[in-house]
Parts: structure tokens; C-alpha cells; sequence
């Protein structure tokens, strides 16, 4: 079967999981960066599905899911809904932990899990979507992301939704050449890379 684009299932959760883990690294494998490989895709991918499937996409094929988009319409009320029912079973299940000292950074992310609070910020008032968007290296080059993004953008336009916003590492140059070319422009910059907006 030729690779499609459709909604998320949940089905595709497992593969959303390892798609992330293999280019969570700005872009490259972080299977090395984590003993627990389940740690980033529930802070990067698993909630967003799960608190509104809509607004989720994926390319698969007969081999499986390639990649996906992954997204919220409302970033202040996706932060409370993960207070509400995302973190509370993690914080629990992952307490927080020193630097083991051997360069794996499972600690980093238990530490986000449990300091997370839902943070009002005026770039919502114009741009209140955010995503995240993953493929694996060999579905990279094929016109799927900008797919992705057009998909997803659709979806937030019926809704109403008037921007949409993400984060991106400086070392990512990859992906930043690849928000340019699907109209992202930059709105803030910072030390670990910058904020991008897209309007809708
Ligand atoms: C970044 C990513 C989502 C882009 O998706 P993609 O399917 O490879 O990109 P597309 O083929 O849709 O490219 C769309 C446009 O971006 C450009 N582009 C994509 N990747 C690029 C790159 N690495 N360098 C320069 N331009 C790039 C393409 O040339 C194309 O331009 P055009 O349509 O004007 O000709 C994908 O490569 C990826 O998942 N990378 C690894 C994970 C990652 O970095 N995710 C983002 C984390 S913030």
C-alpha cells in the first residue's frame, strides 16, 4: 500500500511513541538519551491525541506509521488539562531523581513533569495552537510534513483557531529551513532555540 495521510487512530499510539524517541534528539535518534524510552512522547506526544484526537494526523503505510502531527487548539487549557489528568499518574509513577552522571537524561524530563504548570502567555492571544511534527527518515524529503501541516491547519481553521505556534532547537537547522518554507516565521528567540508562528 503507497503511503496515505489520515486522521490519527489510536492504534497509532505505539508508533507515535517510537517515531518520537528516534527524532527527539533536534531531529536525530534520542534512543541513547533516554533508559526509559516512554519519558519523551508523554511529554511530546502521547497527551496530545488523547485530549483531543482531532487534531492529530499521521502518514502510514503497509509497513506502519511513518510520522505524525500532533497538536492542541488551546495551549492554556491543554496545560490544565494535563495538570488535571496527564501528570498526575506520571508524577506518581516516575518521582523525580538526581543525575545519574552516565549523560542519560531521563532525569531532565521527570523533573519537567513535575514542575510543569500551566503558564498564561500574550503569544496565545494571537497564535494558541502549538504542535509537534516527527517523520522518519525515510518517509523526510517527500512533501509528508508540509502535508502534515496543511492537514492540520485545515483542522484548526474550522475551528476557528487564528495561529498556531512551536518551539524549535537551534541545532534543528533542518527543521527550521523546513517552518520557513511552510510560512513560519520566527517570533522569539532563545537560549535553547526559538519560538515560530504560523497564521492561520
Ligand atoms: C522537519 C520535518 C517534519 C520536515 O518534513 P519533510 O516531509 O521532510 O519536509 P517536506 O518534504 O514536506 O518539505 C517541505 C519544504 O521544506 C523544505 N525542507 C524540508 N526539510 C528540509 C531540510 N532539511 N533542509 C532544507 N529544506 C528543507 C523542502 O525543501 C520543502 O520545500 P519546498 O516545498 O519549498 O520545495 C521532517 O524532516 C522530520 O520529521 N525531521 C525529523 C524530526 C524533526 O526535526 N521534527 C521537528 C522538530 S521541531
Amino acid at each position: 500500500m503507497a503511503a496515505v495521510l489520515r486522521p490519527f487512530h489510536p492504534a497509532d499510539l505505539p508508533a507515535i511513541y517510537r517515531i518520537c524517541v528516534l527524532t527527539g534528539a533536534a531531529g536525530g535518534d534520542a534512543t541513547a538519551l533516554y533508559r526509559n524510552p516512554d519519558l519523551l512522547p508523554h511529554v511530546y506526544a502521547g497527551p496530545y491525541p488523547v485530549a483531543d484526537p482531532g487534531l492529530s494526523f499521521v502518514v502510514a503505510d503497509s509497513r506502519g506509521v511513518l510520522g505524525y502531527v500532533v497538536a492542541t487548539a488551546d495551549t492554556l487549557a491543554f496545560e490544565e488539562w494535563l495538570d488535571a489528568h496527564w501528570w498526575p499518574t506520571l508524577r506518581a509513577q516516575y518521582p523525580v531523581t538526581a543525575d545519574p552522571g552516565d549523560g542519560t537524561e531521563d532525569h531532565v524530563l521527570v523533573r519537567r513533569i513535575h514542575e510543569w504548570v500551566p503558564t498564561p502567555d500574550t503569544l496565545y492571544d494571537t497564535h494558541p495552537a502549538h504542535l509537534h511534527i516527527d517523520l522518519l527518515p525515510r518517509a523526510q524529503g517527500q512533501g509528508w510534513g508540509r502535508r502534515l501541516v496543511d492537514a492540520l491547519a485545515e483542522a484548526l481553521r474550522e475551528r476557528g483557531v487564528t495561529g498556531l505556534h512551536l518551539g524549535v532547537d537551534a541545532r534543528n537547522t533542518g527543521a527550521i529551513a523546513f517552518y520557513d518554507r511552510v510560512g513560519f516565521r520566527p517570533a522569539r528567540t532563545h537560549d535553547w532555540g526559538q519560538t515560530l508562528v504560523l497564521d492561520l
